[in-house]
């Protein structure tokens, strides 16, 4: 299930995105993308059940000139499969805060430095129960 563009206005600086969603019970990994086109994300937020070589790791990254930037991983992994979660990213002037389920934070740096990212995704057998940007 590809979610691509989900909105149709850019996200902006002071934004603040919230999804909610249940990953399928056979789901290896999900991502949610900010970019400013195809070729560049800013933040690749990537919890990954069992995919890549990682189990119950939520992997951060962003992409450009054609290549994956440094990994940020952290511990916390509030998700289940099968379970509803909720994922709260917040879009500051130097970083994206996400808020995960168990109150927990990430921080990961706006590396590409865009103040709106139009190309907003969803990626991964999730279903989407809702999304919301303000
Ligand atoms: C790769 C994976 C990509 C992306 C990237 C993040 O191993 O194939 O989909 O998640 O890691 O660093």
């Amino acid at each position: 299930l590809t979610h691509n563009n989900l909105f149709s206005k850019p996200a902006v600086l002071g934004q603040t995105m919230t999804v909610v969603g249940i990953p399928e019970l056979d789901c290896p990994k999900f991502e949610i993308n900010f970019g400013s086109d195809e070729f560049t994300i800013a933040l690749h937020f990537n919890p990954r059940f069992n995919a890549d070589g990682d189990h119950n790791t939520v992997v951060c990254n962003s992409f450009q000139d054609f290549k994956w930037g440094e990994e940020v991983k952290v511990g916390s992994f509030p998700f289940r499969q099968g379970q509803e979660f909720t994922v709260i990213i917040d879009f500051t002037p130097t970083k994206f805060v996400i808020t995960l389920s168990d109150g927990s934070t990430i921080n990961f740096p706006n590396r590409i430095g865009a103040k709106e990212y139009s190309v907003i995704n969803v990626r991964g057998k999730v279903s989407l129960i809702s999304l919301q940007i303000k």
